[in-house]
């Protein structure tokens, strides 16, 4: 049957409206990011040229711009510039999928940031994904004031996670706001999800409590004071109202399961969460509530940053991300002075105080040595206040890792020093991928044999031993399958199975860790990795 007149036309009318929110002519970029483009980079491993035409970039950024022009000759290697051409400038190029202002205040920036090939923005990813442009954010505040400028975006992201924030603070990713005019995406996998607090689906994508997101939140904010001193701005809008949200969420979480009166009571749970899935990651133990606590001072996460459920609550590297960013957020409300509700920044003060105290108290736990002969202390990555502990770390951000990343401590504090090296063993993380392509921590999401480069760029952030920087920084050019992108996870011994081809927060904290190499060991960016 040929379709009629009238079907063409509006088969027409919609390409049209479709292809005006990406560009005319440009094409989808997870299918773009899936094969090679020339030029290819002049070293053996010819990567491809991943970036988007510049009529296709979704935001421009001079100060990016020249950032990666400055590089030319800092970077020896023409594959290891081609990667960091291609994955640091990625956000921009191709994830800011709308900017406007809110209707009830046109003066409220607001900026939707996708994660790349997912269309929903995450707290954490956002976060990460802006974090990654700290050098290009402007301090002069007159170009701070510009639209086009870079702290614009992160006004924006600041501003839509507070609305985030406020709407849902139990919620890991969102939908379009409804200024933007874009349709919610669907979501199948959490068709089944039963959560309390209930939530509303056209403002949120998923609903997995994740203490990181919070923590994620206070870090873009921090990052943003700390280079533009703008306090005023955070006066303005939403956002000491969602930093009280914030602090009401993680204390909502600090309960314990019993009730402590020794009654046995259960506690009601300020959140549930259940969903029909094969995975057990993807559910929660116990009808939703997740397994037993007792009072710790930490708070509870029934997810982790992989959106894999928790297997004990209290995650501590999350509760150490949420410990350092309450207490650098805490000087952006000071700096508001008498805006700020009374008493709200001793209260951060003592919050991070607190959760830091209890990492120390039952984060540290003794393990039996790899080598079997002697019991050392370690880092758990969840325990229970029970004495149970989980051993392990998982690539995604925040890792026990990364710690020293997000400058909750040092990378030269002894116990972190000893469960870095027992993290980055395969006989002591039942998580550490060993292979002839990748060696990098993995996890559960994407399974036993997948390592995941992003765990790799931190193990670089991380360490201060040249031979391991540049073995590690080898393996990572080595392994993107010649499309000069970072995947999600790498199988181990094999660069041509690899998961999510369009990952933005991973290409962005890529770029990060060479403009860190860049400063504190620029002899390595003058290596060849041929
Ligand atoms: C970025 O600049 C190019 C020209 O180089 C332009 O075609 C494109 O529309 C710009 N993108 C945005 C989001 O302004
Ligand atoms: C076993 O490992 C511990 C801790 O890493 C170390 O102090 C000890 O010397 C090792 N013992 C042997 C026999 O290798
Ligand atoms: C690596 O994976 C690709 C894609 O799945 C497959 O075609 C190839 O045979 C694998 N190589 C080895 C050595 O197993
Ligand atoms: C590079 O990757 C290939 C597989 O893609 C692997 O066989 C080889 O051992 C790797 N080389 C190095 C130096 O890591």
């Amino acid at each position: 049957m040929r379709p009629s007149q009238i079907q063409i036309l509006l088969a027409g009318l919609l390409l049209n409206i479709v292809a005006s929110q990406a560009g005319p002519s440009c094409p989808d970029y997870s299918v773009y990011s899936k094969s090679r483009h020339e030029p290819f980079s002049s070293g053996k491993h010819a990567l491809s040229s991943a970036r988007p035409a510049p009529s296709c970039r979704t935001f421009n950024s001079t100060a990016v711009e020249t950032l990666l022009s400055n590089m030319i000759p800092a970077i020896a290697d023409p594959d290891l510039y081609r990667l960091f051409q291609n994955t640091y400038p990625n956000t921009l190029d191709t994830a800011v999928r709308w900017r406007g202002h809110a209707s009830d205040n046109p003066a409220e920036e607001l900026a939707f940031v996708i994660t790349g090939d997912i269309d929903a923005m995450w707290l954490r990813d956002s976060a990460n994904q802006l974090q990654s442009y700290q050098a290009a954010l402007e301090p002069d505040p007159a170009e701070a004031s510009r639209a086009d400028s870079v702290a614009s975006l992160y006004r924006g992201v600041i501003n839509l996670q507070a609305r985030y924030l406020l709407t849902a603070p139990f919620c890991n990713s969102f939908q379009p706001p409804a200024e933007s005019g874009l349709a919610p995406a669907g979501n199948p996998a959490a068709a089944s999800d039963v959560v309390f607090p209930p939530y509303d689906k056209s403002a949120v994508f998923e609903c997995k409590w994740e203490l990181d997101s919070l923590a994620a939140f206070l870090q873009l904010s921090a990052t943003y004071y700390e280079s533009t001193h703008d306090a005023a701005f955070f006066g303005r809008f939403l956002w000491l109202e969602a930093v009280q949200a914030v602090l009401e969420t993680a204390r909502s979480m600090m309960a314990p399961t019993y009730d402590p009166d020794g009654t046995g009571a259960v506690l009601p749970a300020a959140y549930t969460f259940t969903r029909q899935t094969t995975r057990s990651t993807e559910t929660l133990a116990n009808d939703g509530l997740g397994s037993p606590v007792r009072a710790t001072g930490m708070v509870r996460s029934a997810f982790r940053p992989s959106d894999d459920a928790t297997m004990l609550q209290f995650l501590v590297p999350a509760n150490m991300m949420f410990a350092r960013f309450l207490g650098s957020a805490r000087l952006i409300v000071d700096a508001l002075g008498e805006r700020a509700p009374a008493g709200l920044v001793d209260e951060m003060a003592a919050l991070s105080a607190s959760i830091r105290e209890a990492v120390t108290r039952h984060g540290i736990v003794p393990v039996v040595s790899a080598n079997g002969s002697s019991v050392e202390t370690v880092y758990a990555y969840e325990v229970d206040g029970y004495g149970g502990a989980v051993v392990m770390d998982d690539a995604n951000l925040p890792s026990l890792l990364a710690a020293p990343v997000f400058g909750y401590l040092a990378n030269i504090d002894p116990v972190y020093a000893r469960t870095r090296a027992r993290l980055l063993s395969a006989e002591g993380n039942p998580y550490f991928m060993k292979g002839s392509v990748l060696n990098a921590i993995g996890g559960p999401h994407a399974g036993p044999g997948m390592a995941w480069p992003m765990a790799s760029i931190v193990r670089i952030l991380t360490s201060s031993d040249d031979d391991e920087i540049v073995r590690v920084l080898r393996e990572l050019v080595n392994s993107t399958d010649g499309l000069g992108l970072m995947h999600e996870s790498v199988n181990s011994n094999n660069a041509s199975q690899w998961t999510r081809q369009w990952f933005s927060w991973a290409n962005g904290l890529f770029g990060q860790m060479i403009l860190d190499l860049h400063t504190r060991k620029p002899h390595i960016l003058q290596q060849s990795f041929q």
